[in-house]
């Protein structure tokens, strides 16, 4: 096992590049099992739960290829078998392997997902559209068995605007006969990402990017040839983290309509954005004003980029407030930047900062992904040394980041933890 050390103190300067999107490739890799023949998806990052969901194909029989981002599937073999423990638990996205498997084979047996623990996550909504489309669900010791004779085309409309259940409905509807139509569904730039490999493989989808999506179901699938969009969070970290510690850096390779939220909040603090066709330059930061963050569905503000905002918080002059209305259990880094004497509160759904403060290097656990970015935000802003443990997390979305924040000109690297260390973390 291995931590992160960062000295802080330097300020960053150049450019870095953003890889593809975590949370597209998570859902695109199941997403070609639906196909007869071989599908690649360029651009991929190289994170963990990419490799994961590598070995998941292999597992039912996929022939697959990945090197430099491009991977290439081949479905053909593959078959039904059921996946119940084992890598189906290390990651959330795994439930995608639901919707995939039952639009293909008619029936999956996949273990309940892992991933982040950011308070209640359940997938009611997923098993809702599933039983619509004529699918018999049960949980049977863990894991979730799903069947059916034919998969018949519905209209669904989701309580809760849900990313996954939007697109695991449209992974199990593409191949339904019939019209499938999903009704508030999730509006983020990864399910119009999934639309359009789907699109490409010869389904037919209308309206993914807006509340209604509308799916006439085919016979048979394609593969096609995919570039994954960029990833909208590792991008919208490295503009917080460029606010907070850098001296002009230039983010390549963003869709900054992805990042308006984002942009519009940095702007607001005082922080000089310049949004270009592919790329975004933040300037020297100086004083921040304090502002008041509330985490919404897309186009909102994102769930996902609280945590590291709230440590750029920690330098504005003034109280914000950070409210996370997604999940309720998104705060776990707080009192690692306590430890890092950060002035901050959580009341209910609320993180309350005051600063500006001056953060001193600590022993900082990451308990979630998110998390583990903004303790390396953190990090880079103390004095001193930073040690990050539970790099495993950050390492399930950052795609090289120890090489990218090093060729800004920080110092941050891998060390291996000592026996003691584990044990600590094991005990914690
Ligand atoms: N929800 C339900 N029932 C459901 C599904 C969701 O009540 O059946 C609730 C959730 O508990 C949550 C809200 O609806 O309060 C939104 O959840 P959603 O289903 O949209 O989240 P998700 O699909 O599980 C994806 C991302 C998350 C990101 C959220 C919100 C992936 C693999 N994960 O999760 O990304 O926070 O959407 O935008 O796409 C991350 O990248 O760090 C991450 C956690």
């Amino acid at each position: 096992m291995e931590k992160l050390k960062i000295a802080g103190g330097y300020p960053l300067k150049g450019t870095i590049k953003v890889s593809g999107a975590k949370n597209s490739a998570v859902a695109l890799i199941p997403a070609t099992l639906l196909a007869e023949s071989p599908v690649t998806i360029e651009g991929l990052p190289d994170i963990s739960d990419v490799h994961i969901l590598k070995a998941l194909l292999e597992e039912i029989g996929g022939d697959v290829h990945f090197d430099q981002g491009i991977m290439t599937v081949d479905p053909a073999k593959m078959v039904s078998m059921p996946l119940p423990n084992g890598k189906v638990k290390k990651l959330r996205a795994s439930y995608y392997m639901m919707g995939a498997m039952l639009g293909r084979f008619k029936k999956a047996v996949i273990g309940l997902p892992g991933g982040c623990h950011l308070g209640p996550r359940p997938i009611d909504q997923h098993i809702k559209g599933f039983e619509s489309l004529g699918a018999k669900v049960t949980n049977e010791q863990g894991a979730i068995y799903l069947r059916a004779d034919e998969l018949r085309g519905s209209r669904i409309y989701l309580d809760v605007v849900s990313v996954g259940a939007t697109i695991n409905i449209m992974l199990a509807a593409v191949k339904a006969k019939g019209r499938t139509i999903i009704e508030n569904a999730a509006k983020e730039p990864e399910i119009i990402d999934v639309a359009t490999l789907l699109t490409n493989m010869g389904a037919k989808i209308k309206g993914a990017g807006t509340d209604v999506i509308r799916i006439d179901g085919v016979e048979k699938l394609n593969g096609c040839r995919h570039t994954i969009i960029p990833d909208r969070i590792e991008a919208g970290t490295y503009m917080i983290l460029a606010s907070a510690v850098g001296e002009g850096v230039l983010i390549d390779n963003v869709i900054p309509h992805h990042l308006e939220s984002l942009t519009a909040k940095l702007r607001e603090m005082g922080v000089q954005v310049e949004v270009g066709d592919d790329q975004i330059f933040i300037g020297k930061g100086d004083r921040f004003k304090p502002i008041d963050i509330k985490t919404l569905v897309y186009p909102g503000f994102p769930t996902d980029l609280q945590q590291p905002l709230t440590v750029l918080l920690t330098q504005a002059a003034g109280s914000s407030i950070v409210t996370d209305t997604i999940y309720s259990g998104r705060f776990k880094h707080i009192d690692e930047l306590r430890r890092m004497n950060a002035n901050i509160k959580v009341e209910g759904r609320s993180a309350i900062i005051n600063g500006p403060s001056e953060l001193q290097g600590a022993k900082v656990k990451a308990s979630d992904l998110r998390a583990g970015a903004a303790l390396v935000i953190a990090g880079l802003l103390a004095d001193g040394i930073t040690e990050v443990s539970g790099l495993d997390h950050i390492d399930r979305g950052y795609s090289g980041l120890v090489e990218k924040l090093n060729g800004l000109g920080a110092t941050i690297w891998r060390e291996k933890m000592t026996e003691e260390e584990m044990e600590q973390i094991k005990n914690a």
